[in-house]
């Protein structure tokens, strides 16, 4: 036999922002993570968990500011924050830096010095909204103005979320600066460009076969054929970066050295442990990189950065692996509706380890979204980790702690079955290494159900209760807990906590992959401790109450995005042309949820003389469709119709409040019938 290849592996995940605390759907990116680089550590690799926060870009500066403190102060605090909720996840990283310090700026200058050397860098002016009152060009998402296509209001500057259409700020009608609320100017400014370009035949080649996920290989497909467009990857100050050296007032564009993270962490953690940081970036380096991401940055990660670093004489991953989004209960996580579960507010209430198993449990290797039904939560772990799989070790302690001082026997009861439980190990950890989470933890349900039926079988309190059987009581009960003992490693990477009680139950050492091909004999176990209690739904509910209350922001991407909501005067209306607006009574016949849109509900409204229609409506945060069956509303009839993504909108409800759950739909008082006009 030969000996197993002793792999080497540098894993991350994404760098999280630093400037709010995770939630649970950042949490998915994480625990997944975590359990292959656990995975990997037990097979006997050399596998390093390098990480570090996102501490650069505009959204950063902005938060800082508003809370009157130096980002400096924000990327620290925030660290601490990241750092204290990731260790209570037990996720397992070797290194958390962050990508505002000096190893990254020393790695990004030389990778911008390589590029420059390589002739992969040009320059070029460009046109960009500019705040004259806040004195800075405003990223796309920072203006906000009257979709040009549809006419909805409120819209981000790159594309409308009612109608889906892209464009430019200078696009928008009424663009306002989401900064200070002034009207941006069109302003003149030179940018340097990555040449992407340059890397199309690397990209083709390394994107090839089957080294990505296939529906990633499929989008890439897309992109080649759009063609590649030079990246822009300097911002003009002010902005909270690194300085761009030989240029004044320009820095880097946050995206350019977030990734370069990925090297600049490891090699802070190279040079406190004396390991050999080119062991793993070298052009023909033997390691293992991989990145996990959510499927939002794969153009960052599969065009842009493996370009970035073969330009600079580095090597690329080796794989990138992407995930889908995390819903719960169905719904996108948003925290009018109280579905943002923060980290911390998780850990207030439930087990990080139940959540890692939910999580396993549904995730695949592929790209999907994954829902958190709070519901199907409770009712897996409690069948599953507490009813199956606890329940084997409970089964059988009493009766070796009872009949034989502790001790297991000295031979198996049935050797074969032990056998078949070491022979899955491969079949587990194949799908393990093939990211196929969920498959690995069916493997792993299927061989719980087999332990406990063999228990059922052999019944050992009824042979409990013939003095003459105890050898036969200690045989079976050692064959149980020897069944137990493979599942505690086999779930060991999902569930270190379990696995680590398992070990103190058992009286073992950390447990390797290895190490459950051979049985536990003869030895004395511990006395046994729950190693899992149930959930109780009441936690479950009281989780979604503090989320719900919790009107602090999280710093999820949504607050980040919105720093301020720009106030903009209301502008004067004739009477004339208010009265071109038909308002008429409508009652609401059907409500319905639109697939793939958040926001919006599809109203079906009967007008009376008017007859019926169809409106798609901005109110889903704030209503279920039953709740609005049957009631009467106000609507604007002589609307023109606006062809929607989702269909026709021929109308438009009326309704007041700031938006979220607080939308309220103007009902008429008892009399009103559809049709009537509004006066
Ligand atoms: O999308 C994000 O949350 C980014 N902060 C991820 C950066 S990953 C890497 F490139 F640094
Ligand atoms: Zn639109």
């Amino acid at each position: 036999m030969t000996a197993p290849v002793k792999r080497t592996l540098l894993v991350t995940s994404a760098l999280p922002y630093a400037n709010g605390a995770p939630h649970v759907g950042h949490m998915l990116e994480y625990v997944q993570t975590d359990i292959w680089v656990r995975f990997q550590r037990m097979r006997g690799h050399d596998c390093l968990f390098i990480w570090a926060s996102d501490a650069h870009g505009t959204p950063i500066m902005l938060k800082a500011r508003q809370e009157g403190i130096e980002p400096e102060q924000l990327i620290e605090r925030v660290g601490a924050e990241q750092r204290r909720d990731f260790g209570e996840f037990d996720i397992s990283y070797d290194n958390f830096h962050t990508t505002h310090s000096d190893e990254n700026r020393e790695v990004t200058y030389e990778i911008y010095r390589r590029l420059v050397a390589g002739g992969h860098i040009r320059r070029e002016t460009i046109v960009q909204a500019y705040d004259e009152q806040a004195k800075m060009f405003l990223p796309d998402r920072y203006v906000r103005g009257t979709c040009p296509r549809c006419s909805a209001l409120d819209q981000y500057g790159d594309s409308c979320e009612v109608c889906g259409a892209t464009y430019t700020p200078a696009d928008l009608l009424n663009a306002v600066s989401v900064v200070s609320g002034t009207t941006p100017v069109q302003k003149q400014s030179e940018h340097l460009f990555f040449k992407l370009g340059d890397f199309e035949p690397m990209l083709r080649d390394w994107t090839s076969g089957d080294r990505l996920q296939s529906s990633v290989t499929a989008k890439l497909g897309e992109w080649f054929s759009a063609g590649l467009r030079d990246w822009d990857i300097s911002r003009d100050e002010p902005y909270f970066g690194f300085e761009i050296p030989g240029e004044t007032g320009k820095y880097f564009y946050v995206w350019l050295d977030a990734p370069v993270g990925y090297l600049s962490s490891l090699l802070q953690y190279c040079r406190r442990t004396g390991r050999d940081f080119d062991q793993y970036w070298k052009p023909d380096s033997a390691a293992e990189v991989y990145h996990f991401i959510g499927k939002d940055i794969v153009y960052f990660h599969t065009l842009f950065w493996p370009a970035v670093l073969v330009g600079a004489g580095y090597r690329p991953p080796t794989s990138v692996f992407a995930h889908g989004f995390l819903t719960v209960n169905g719904l996108k996580m948003s925290k009018s509706r109280g579905t943002l579960i923060s980290a911390r507010t998780w850990l207030d209430h439930l087990p990080a380890e139940y959540l890692r198993y939910y999580f396993a449990s549904r995730l695949g290797d592929g790209v999907e979204d994954l829902d958190l039904n709070l519901d199907d939560f409770v009712a897996k772990v409690n069948s599953d980790i507490v009813g199956k799989l606890v329940n084997i070790a409970s089964r059988c302690a009493g009766f070796i702690a009872r009949g034989s001082a502790g001790r297991l026997a000295s031979t198996l009861a049935d050797a074969a079955l032990q056998g078949e439980f070491a022979a899955a190990g491969e079949r587990v950890a194949a799908l393990y290494e093939g990211r196929d989470l969920a498959g690995a933890m069916r493997e792993i349900m299927a061989l719980t159900d087999r332990a406990n039926l063999y228990i059922d079988q052999q019944k050992p309190w009824l042979m409990a209760k013939d003095p003459a059987r105890a050898a036969e009581v200690q045989a079976v009960c050692t064959q149980g807990i020897n069944l137990f003992r493979v599942l505690a490693v086999y779930l060991k990477p999902v569930m270190p906590k379990l696995a680590a009680g398992a070990e103190k139950f058992l009286g073992l050492p950390a447990q390797a992959w290895a190490d459950a091909a051979t049985p536990l004999l003869d030895t004395t176990i511990n006395a046994y401790e729950p190693l899992a209690t149930r959930v109780d739904p009441a936690a479950v509910k009281s989780l979604l109450a503090a989320s719900a209350e919790s009107l602090k922001p999280v710093g999820v991407p949504e607050a980040a995005a919105n720093p301020a909501e720009p106030v903009a005067p209301p502008a004067k209306l004739s009477i004339d042309d208010f009265m071109k607006v038909d308002l008429r009574i409508a009652r609401i016949d059907s409500a319905e949820l639109v697939e793939g849109a958040d926001k919006l509900l599809k109203l079906g409204v009967d007008l009376g003389e008017l007859g019926k229609r169809q409106i798609f409506a901005g109110i889903r945060s704030a209503y279920e469709p039953a709740q609005l069956v049957g009631r009467l509303t106000v609507v604007v009839a002589n609307l023109a119709p606006r062809k929607m993504r989702f269909g026709l909108s021929e109308g438009m409800v009326l309704a007041a409040g700031p938006g979220g759950q607080e939308i309220f739909v103007l009902s008429p008082d008892a009399g009103a019938t559809p049709g009537m006009k509004v006066k």
